[in-house]
């Protein structure tokens, strides 16, 4: 009777397992994730401008250019925006349309709503990890 349970619960995980892999294999995830929100938009921009080769957030990224976490809070969106459409003579200018940077701007800002990262105040202890 017990290996009948088994079997049948089993059985049960089973179904439950196929059906679930079928339903998100045929998900449309572009619809899922189809960019509507400014700050959407403003993150494939960093990602296909590959902003991230040279900046962090939180702390991941090229170590070329600062760190952008909190760039919003501490210095405002007409500091980003001078710096996007002019570029300097590190950081290239990308030609960006002013919804462009309008969309950027709104992708710094969610991004420094989710909190504050200063990693070059952190202290690293010897064996890598982070004193707290
Ligand atoms: C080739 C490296 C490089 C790339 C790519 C790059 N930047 Fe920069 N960025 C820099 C550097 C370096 C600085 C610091 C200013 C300087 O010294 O020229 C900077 C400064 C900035 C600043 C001002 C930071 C501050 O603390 O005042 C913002 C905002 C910024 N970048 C946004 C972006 C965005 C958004 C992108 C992608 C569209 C981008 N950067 C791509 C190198 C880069």
């Amino acid at each position: 009777m017990a290996d009948k349970i088994k079997v049948l619960v089993i059985l049960c995980l089973l179904i439950l397992f196929l059906s679930y892999s079928f339903y998100l294999y045929k998900l449309n995830y572009s619809s899922v994730h189809s960019a509507t929100t400014l700050a959407d938009k403003g993150k494939i921009l960093w990602q296909t401008k590959n902003c991230g080769a040279c900046h962090q957030i939180y702390g991941l990224g090229g170590y070329l250019g600062p760190d952008l976490t909190n760039i919003y809070s501490s210095k405002g969106d007409e500091h980003i925006k001078a710096f996007l459409h002019a570029g300097t003579d590190i950081m290239p200018t990308f030609n960006l349309s002013d919804s462009e940077v309008t969309e950027i701007v709104a992708y710094l800002k969610s991004i420094d709503a989710t909190g504050v990262a200063a990693p070059s105040k952190l202290k690293i202890k010897q064996d890598g990890s982070i004193e707290r």
